[in-house]
């Protein structure tokens, strides 16, 4: 054989993981090709058997560590990747709805939920309709024979009412014990960022799936988007399983390394940040320009009973509602005004963020509060530096009219 040139010599030089070694990060492994040894091996591997790799999407060391641990965070036995939360949302939605479904929505569930189904679900003859989530009785109401999934949130992700999620789940079982044998049932499909697997049990709460935008407690560092859909059932996470394959939504090993390395530190930064946010979220109540403080944990915040017997902790939000004196452009003042809190979406990073929202525009039933509306998303700096920041912002508004 003559001599190998060494641009084969170093594409071909062999490499295998090193054997003992062993440490606590596990190791990066990318991949879009996977070898096979034979013919007969690339025939027989089943691509959705997690035993072994068959191609990058489909998995590598790194994905299938993050999902498992995923997994075992939620409660739940199997694990789906997607490349933001918004990707794993839109995957439940296509592995579950056809053509003539109907999909129920909280009427304060994530914008871009409802944006999907506005804007693509619609097109495909997948219709969608709002229902009340403080009122089990209202989604009682609303199911029928189309429906085949319900979204549920906990709490809703900008007013944070905390809806009794229990009895949403029982009115989905009871409406699937009328349905004919055989029939396809209505899933309850669960947005537990806020919860992040930490304050409550999603499948014990009566989710029969579990997503979770990534992209904000497990990474927690601000500096990657990914999305989880975790399930209890075999059948349905075959049906994910599918559609994730059939749509592409591989997730890159480097960005499922960051949130394996943010996972280590998940509960520590969830109850850090819960203590801040409580602390400035009272401390908000009790300034002359807010008129409304939303926060599960304050007594008064819309569902603060269900809180209080079902979670064990709070995500890092609140919202407030400035007294209705100040116009648009003043509140907008006092956003702009704050040095600490930095002007962005998303929420559960290092950082602390603030943004105002247009309630009116983002619901389909009115909205009670005459005032505008900010939320704020808590980091992880010091409770004091941040109060005094809110501080010098709520003193240049002056006093309400
Ligand atoms: C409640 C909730 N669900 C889903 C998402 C979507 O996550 P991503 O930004 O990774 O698409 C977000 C993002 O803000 C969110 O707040």
């Amino acid at each position: 054989m003559t001599q190998q040139d060494i641009s084969t010599t170093l594409i071909h030089h062999p490499y295998k993981p090193p054997e003992g070694f062993d440490a606590s990060a596990p190791g990066v492994h990318k991949a879009s090709t996977v070898f096979f040894d034979s013919v007969k091996a690339l025939r027989e591997r089943e691509w959705k058997d997690k035993s072994g790799y068959t191609y990058g999407l489909h998995g590598t060391p790194t994905t299938f560590t993050l999902e498992e641990r995923i997994a075992t965070l939620e409660g739940g036995a199997h694990c789906v990747l997607a490349p933001s939360g918004l990707a794993a949302i839109s995957l439940v939605d296509m592995s579950f709805l056809q053509q003539g479904d109907e999909l129920l929505l909280p009427d304060n569930v994530y914008g871009p939920n409802r944006a999907f189904a506005e804007g693509e679900l619609l097109a495909w003859g997948i219709s969608h309709r709002f229902y009340d989530p403080m009122d089990p009785a209202d989604l009682a109401g609303m199911i029928s024979d189309k429906t085949r999934l319900v979204w549920l949130e906990v709490p809703g992700s900008v007013s944070l009412e905390y809806p009794d999620l229990p009895a949403l789940t029982a009115v989905i079982r009871d409406a699937n014990s009328r349905r004919a044998k055989g029939s396809r049932q209505v899933l309850g499909a669960l947005d537990n960022t806020w919860g992040a697997g930490l304050a409550f049990n999603g499948f014990e709460l009566g989710a029969d799936i579990v997503m979770q935008a990534l992209t904000k407690y497990p990474s927690g560092g601000a500096d990657v988007l990914m999305g989880s859909v975790v399930t209890r059932d075999p059948g349905l996470h075959r049906q994910i399983l599918l559609t994730h394959m059939r749509l592409g939504l591989g997730v890159g090993a480097n960005d499922a390394e960051l949130v394996l390395r943010g996972l280590a530190s998940i509960k520590t930064r969830y109850a850090a940040q819960d203590a801040t946010t409580r602390a400035l979220a009272l401390w908000m109540q009790q300034q002359a320009p807010v008129v409304k403080v939303f926060h599960p944990a304050l007594e008064g915040s819309p569902g603060h009973a269900f809180w209080q017997r079902d979670a064990q902790g709070a995500a890092c939000l609140f919202s407030v509602v400035f007294d209705e004196s100040y116009g648009q452009s003043e509140v907008d003042a006092f956003c702009d005004r704050l040095s600490l809190f930095r002007l962005g979406w998303s929420w559960a990073g290092p950082v602390s963020l603030c943004a105002p929202y247009a309630m009116s525009r983002m619901r389909t039933r009115p909205w009670a509060h005459a005032g505008h509306l900010v939320r704020f998303a808590i980091g992880l700096e010091s409770v004091d530096d941040l109060k005094a920041d809110l501080s010098q912002a709520l003193d240049a508004m002056g006093a309400p009219r």
